[in-house]
């Protein structure tokens, strides 16, 4: 189990000067037989009762409100990916619960070579929606050894990288298709394309939890983050990020994480072999702050 406390007092000393949501009005509250599903962002939200903390009932301006409340996302954009995400196509029907999500189709939040969750194929238990703490541990000290400090752009490119190159050695099924990027650098929009969806994820993470929410520092960013995954509970101190998440603003940071993927060289098989068969839950526990994180 994790040490919750010290690493939350922690958080509180590393955030005082923020703005932090109303506490008291979104306390974490978990009610047994809860829907909860593949996405964290979306888990979270349950959790703190900006959705229906049974996590189910879930309507466009019901998503709209939460979306906006507590992530500053604009309503066209919440729209719009709504509308990817639920019609005839994907099967997945209005209204709908946060588990439904794990859906394994096109267009939809569950994919494969996810940063925090086993591809199906490669789940002990055919899971593809519950949180690994090793996979996702693992992803994080890759960068840390690589000598990243903070969760930035760059070092989430490098963690796409590991989870694809894993999916591509150890999935058989693995199902990926990648966006392919115009001359100018911007993405070509696909949201057939499971990458779509990873990409845009890698992106709200870092524009929610990460350095550009403003909220952290350069080390923070990836504790907080890690909290975030671990906890489906918000970092002491969030706040829903200044700037509004607009289609344009996520295609923008999703485009600037691929350009870095793409220039990466190959990972060696035994690097992300290593990165797989390794438990580094305890190890980037440590590193993440010397007692702060205490696994057990
Ligand atoms: C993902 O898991 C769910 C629940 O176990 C399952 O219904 C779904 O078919 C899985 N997706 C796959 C393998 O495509
Ligand atoms: C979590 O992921 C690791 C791969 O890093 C895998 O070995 C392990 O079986 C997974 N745990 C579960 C419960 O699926
Ligand atoms: C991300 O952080 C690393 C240091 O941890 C730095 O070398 C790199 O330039 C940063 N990337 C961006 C896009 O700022």
């Amino acid at each position: 189990m994790l040490a919750l406390k010290s690493f939350a007092l922690y958080l509180i000393a590393s955030a005082a000067s923020v703005t932090a949501l109303p506490a008291a009005l979104h306390p974490f509250l978990k009610p047994p037989g809860a829907s909860r599903g593949p996405c964290p962002g979306l888990n979270i939200l349950a959790n703190h009762g900006f959705l229906p903390r049974d996590g189910k009932g879930l309507t466009l301006p019901i998503l709209q409100q939460a979306l906006s409340d507590a992530y500053n996302f604009s309503p066209d954009f919440t729209a719009t990916v709504f509308a990817i995400q639920s019609n005839p196509v994907t099967g997945i029907a209005v209204p709908f619960a946060l588990e439904d999500l794990k859906k394994h189709v096109p267009f939809v939040v569950e994919h494969d070579a996810s940063i925090s969750r086993n591809d199906f194929a490669t789940s002990r238990s055919g899971d593809n929606y519950s949180y690994n703490r090793t996979l996702f541990a693992n992803s994080l000290q890759y960068v840390r050894d690589l000598g990243f400090t903070e969760l930035n752009s760059t070092a989430m490119a490098h963690i796409r990288h590991l989870r694809e190159t894993q999916s591509e050695m150890y999935n058989p099924q693995f199902s990926y298709g990648r966006l392919s990027v115009n001359p100018d650098g911007s993405l070509v929009v696909d949201p057939s394309m499971p990458e779509f969806f990873a990409l845009g994820e890698a992106a709200f993470i870092l524009d929610l939890f990460g350095s550009n929410n403003g909220l952290a520092d350069s080390d923070t960013s990836m504790a907080q983050i890690a909290w975030m995954f671990t906890t489906e509970s918000f970092p002491s101190g969030y706040k829903p990020p200044a700037v509004q998440a607009t289609l344009t603003t996520a295609l923008a940071r999703a485009a600037e994480i691929k350009g870095q993927l793409a220039s990466l060289p190959p990972i060696p098989k035994d690097v992300a072999a290593k990165y797989w068969n390794t438990d580094f839950s305890k190890k980037l526990a440590l590193q993440l702050g010397g007692s702060l994180l205490d696994m057990s």
